[in-house]
């Protein structure tokens, strides 16, 4: 246990380093920790060896943003500085924290206008793999790549070799190799799948290697920060077991089904991989992007093997977050939440901005395509108020062709029941759900404020697929 501990903090040096310095008990704000991260324009190389760079906007410059791990319960400061033509903000996506830190401009904050700062406040509650993006014209800034990884490292976590970021994107890339930004806000991508793009990149790459060896454990945070495609993952020689979702431990670590991970936007994933391969073997990390298969990076085995201290059988749990799980689903009255429209199913009219318009004068005048209960966009009353701390249900009715992936701000949420299968027992911030589906989920109301809930496939969103609530 101990000579894996030591060789995890030699192969990730310099975070372990940050981590020791780091206030075992900074109490107030003034002993917070400072992080800053600033937005702005930068190039990335997204491309096959050869291709130009990309103009992207990115996070201290690069693609992913930098990284941020915090400890469980640290109080952070993280001011944000804003070098982007547009206003920003910042959201902590999966984070339980005050609702005015949660960075949604229009609802708990205004946003950050360009050549401003903002300093964000807060110690995260829960360990685990989040992340962080802008909550201002998300479809578009998240596209060009405003995004990183927010890693909450347990008081002990799991004993493993190398503790690694998995994240996929897509691009869509013109023929100048540069993003395609007249797309941005094509209605017709707002009204079908989103905009997918033609490039998929692994950690910013076009091709990553994972340089392993025979007989090491390896951690591995697989997020989806694309904005419209579903991934399904799955290591070719390798069978991983699933310890979190969404940034939440599973009570018993499982195999996925057919040995592949499923990730609507925004969804994460915590594995632990067993490099059970042989010295000089490499293995491809297939991504399943709908229509065909893609190799986005290799587990690459050095030629020595590593003696394992732990065994196959011994698979770490990670422990509870401490989230109020108590729910009694009897006890709540359910929350319709009726999705419709979009393009082979859509609605005769709907509301928008308090004015009955017909689905021509919404794609025309607004290019709004989508509705909640009839609602289009960003209501002014909440879907629904909940008091605090007491059970809330949803019943998430899909009346669209299309999936979506339907994401609380401030809770994560359980399936009670669900329409084409057993309800999934884990703690999740985002829903996948298919066409047709109805998805019943509850949680415990515990986070005062107001939280968002929309799809997290962006275009839908920015197309009407969007609505909050209220927890008094
Ligand atoms: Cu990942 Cu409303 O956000
Ligand atoms: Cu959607």
């Amino acid at each position: 246990m101990s000579l894996s501990r030591r060789t995890f903090l030699a192969m990730t040096g310099s975070i372990a380093a940050v981590g020791a310095v780091a206030p075992q008990h900074a109490a107030s704000a003034d002993q917070a920790r400072r992080l800053r991260l600033t937005a702005r324009l930068s190039r990335a190389h997204l491309l096959e060896a050869g291709q130009p760079e990309t103009a992207v906007w990115a996070y201290d410059g690069s693609v992913p943003g930098p990284t941020l791990h915090l400890r469980q319960g640290e109080s952070i400061e993280a001011q944000l500085i804003n070098q982007l033509p547009q206003p920003t903000t910042i959201h902590w996506h999966g984070l339980r924290i005050d609702n005015s830190m949660d960075g949604v401009a229009g609802l708990t904050q205004p946003a950050v206008q360009p050549g401003k700062t903002y300093s964000y406040r807060f110690a995260p509650p829960d360990a685990g793999t989040f992340w962080y993006h802008p909550h201002y014209r998300t479809w578009e800034q998240l596209a060009r790549g405003l995004y990183g990884v927010l890693i909450v490292q347990e008081a002990s976590p799991p004993a493993v070799d190398q503790d690694l970021i998995v994240g996929f994107d897509d691009w869509r890339i013109g023929e100048n190799g540069q993003i395609d930004e007249a797309s941005f806000d094509s209605m017709h991508d707002i009204s079908h799948a989103g905009r997918l793009g033609n490039i998929l990149t692994l950690n910013g790459k076009f091709s990553q290697d994972f340089e392993v060896l025979s007989g090491q454990r390896l951690r591995l945070r697989l997020l989806n920060a694309a904005t419209a495609r579903v991934v399904s993952v799955r290591f070719a020689d390798h069978a991983p077991l699933v310890i979190a979702l969404d940034g939440q431990p599973v009570s018993r670590p499982f195999a996925p089904r057919g040995n592949t991970i499923l990730l609507a936007p925004a969804q994460r994933a915590d594995l632990i991989l067993d490099c059970d391969g042989e010295p000089g073997q490499t293995s491809s990390i297939e991504v399943d992007v709908g229509r065909e298969t893609l190799v986005a990076g290799r587990l690459v085995y050095g030629t020595q093997r590593r003696q394992r201290a732990n065994t196959l059988s011994e698979f770490p749990v990670l422990p509870a977050n401490p989230m109020p799980t108590d729910i009694n689903p009897d006890d709540a009255s359910p929350v319709d939440l009726v999705m419709t429209g979009g393009a082979r199913a859509p609605f005769p009219s709907a509301v928008y901005q308090g004015e009955n318009l017909s689905i021509r004068e919404l794609v025309r005048r607004h290019k709004k395509a989508w509705a909640f209960n009839g609602v289009v966009g960003f209501p002014d009353k909440p879907l629904a108020v909940f008091a605090n701390g007491k059970t809330a249900v949803i019943k998430m009715v899909n009346r669209t062709a299309w999936p979506h992936a339907m994401h609380f701000h401030g809770h994560h949420v359980r399936e009670i029941q669900h329409s084409a299968r057993e309800p999934s027992p884990h703690w999740r911030d985002t829903i996948f759900m298919r066409p047709d589906e109805t998805v019943t989920v509850a949680f415990n109301a515990h986070n005062p404020g107001r939280w968002m809930l929309h799809c997290h496939m962006l275009g839908h969103q920015r197309g009407g697929m969007s609505t909050w609530y209220e927890v008094g």
